[in-house]
């Protein structure tokens, strides 16, 4: 048994471990070691809280956490990484149904039932708060989750007086509250939480619905903040102080992710949270496009690339689909050998999650040194020679600048047509997650390389 000044030590010690990994999170080369003062803090925590003198039913609690540590490890070694956003949203679930039970739990608790006065009313309002964000945050995951995965249509749920329904929803919870925290017996008191309960989770449901597929991982990253405050209202109900701490830093980063999100997409962080506002930017018609496809075979792209010096390799969701990243590696070495500078370009929302990008470069070995931000790689694309765009459209689309009418005008993208050759590797001409269309593919000095990433640039190796 861990005394109760031992146990502060290791709360403390775990804080700090867990803003040491998130510091450690923000940089490739010491995002391991981030990682690895993530673990150690998670362990310290789960025994300084399994161990500490308040603690009973250590057998219940050893079963249950072999068996969840188990499932944990069968699904983390399961899940490819395009699954990933799907099971960071069914994990958000969890957190936020452990904050409803938890809510309950802590109402109903004898020990609690005693308080008097301030301090009763201050913890009522906590399991309320708790109970209301941890309900939507589980449904809202749920969603979140069906939309990814695709067992839910993506497109947004849109009906009239959308926004009113959801603020008389809001305004509602707000009187059960007074009610809640005027209810003379417990009964009555779960009466109203159980109503509440309702309220949030159709609210949670109604949210989600309500944002497209493309804004998915932005929704995942704001219920991922929604969970943090819910942990955050778990710890002040059990007067957990860790939980607390952790539940704070994982809400309030989970909100600036989500703001870096959509300020790289040029999208207002409330369009994408409320659905639909301001949806469509502007009203001016999209321009049509001008110009012709011209394919290009392996050898063709090949030649060019054999007299190429500078290349830029411009990786997309389509890399990670195709699995080309160790193709893509094998290519560089060759490439590089032959004395040619490569570079990668990568935009802060390649892919479907922040960073989805590096992680797979990193998988594969690929050097962090030739891995470059878009915005250190914009100014070198004049004097590039090739190209070569993998599997990435929207991030590459001329419109974002060139286009008001378009939907994704004014979003940052990564400038490949100013370069000498521009090659694209695609399976067809279909569009990327915004569903436009890509004028990139008919500027004169774009080839279009047709199929697979991985079997087009496994053609490319052979050749070279
Ligand atoms: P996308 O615009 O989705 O384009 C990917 C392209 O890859 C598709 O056009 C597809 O064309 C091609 N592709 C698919 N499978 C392929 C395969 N096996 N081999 C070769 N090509 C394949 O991807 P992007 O350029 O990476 O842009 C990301 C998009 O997601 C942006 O719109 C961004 O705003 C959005 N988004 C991203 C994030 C984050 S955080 N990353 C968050 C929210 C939204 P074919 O079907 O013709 O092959």
């Amino acid at each position: 048994m861990m005394t109760q000044g031992l146990q502060t030590v290791s709360y403390i010690a775990a804080s700090i471990l867990f803003i040491l990994s998130l510091g450690g999170l923000s940089n490739q080369e010491s995002a391991k070691r981030g990682n690895l003062y993530g673990i150690i803090g998670m362990i310290l925590a789960i025994l300084a809280t399994a161990l500490g003198e308040t603690t009973q039913g250590h057998g219940i609690l050893i079963a249950v956490m072999l068996v969840a540590s188990g499932i944990g490890i069968v699904v983390a070694q399961k899940v490819e990484m395009t699954s990933m956003p799907q099971l960071v949203a069914i994990l958000h679930s969890f957190v936020g149904l452990a904050a409803v039970l938890v809510g309950y739990g802590s109402y109903l608790d004898e020990a609690t039932q005693s308080m008097t006065g301030a301090a009763h009313s201050i913890h009522l309002v906590e399991v309320y708060l708790g109970i209301f964000i941890g309900a939507l945050t589980f449904t809202g995951s749920v969603i979140a989750w069906g939309k990814l995965q695709g067992t839910i249509k993506s497109s947004p749920l849109q009906y009239p007086g959308r926004h009113f329904i959801n603020i008389a929803f809001v305004v509602i919870s707000g009187f059960v509250l007074i009610k809640f925290l005027g209810a003379d017996d417990t009964s009555k008191g779960v009466t109203y939480l159980l109503v509440m309960t309702g309220i949030s989770s159709i609210l949670g449901v109604l949210l989600v619905m309500a944002i497209g597929g493309a804004d998915m991982p932005v929704v995942v990253s704001m219920l991922n903040s929604y969970s943090g405050w819910a942990a955050a209202a778990a710890g002040f109900m059990l007067s957990n102080d860790l939980l607390i701490v952790t539940g704070a830093l994982v809400g309030s980063s989970g909100a600036i992710l989500s703001y870096i999100m959509c300020k790289a997409m040029n999208r207002s962080f409330f369009s994408v949270i409320f659905g639909g506002i301001g949806q469509t930017s502007s009203s001016t018609p999209a321009a049509a496009i001008t110009g012709e496809v011209k394919p290009i075979t392996s050898e063709e792209t090949c030649d060019l690339l054999k007299e190429a010096r500078k290349i830029v390799i411009v990786p997309g969701y389509g890399m990670a689909t195709a699995k080309a990243q160790y193709s893509i590696n094998e290519m560089v070495n060759k490439l590089t050998a032959q004395g040619k500078e490569v570079t990668f370009a990568i935009h802060p929302v390649a892919g479907r999650l922040p960073g989805h990008m590096n992680v797979l470069l990193a998988e594969a070995n690929i050097s962090y040194d030739i891995v470059h931000e878009m915005d250190e790689v914009n100014p070198e694309l004049p004097e590039t020679d090739v190209v070569m765009v993998i599997g990435a459209n929207d991030i590459v689309n001329p419109s974002a600048m060139e286009d008001a009418g378009s939907p994704i005008y004014g979003m940052p993208v990564i400038e490949v047509w100013k370069a000498k050759h521009v090659i694209v590797s695609k399976r067809s001409m279909a569009a990327g997650y915004a569903g436009v269309e890509n004028p990139l593919f008919y500027k004169d000095n774009t080839r279009m390389l047709y199929g697979d990433a991985k079997k087009s640039v496994d053609a490319l190796i052979s050749s070279l």
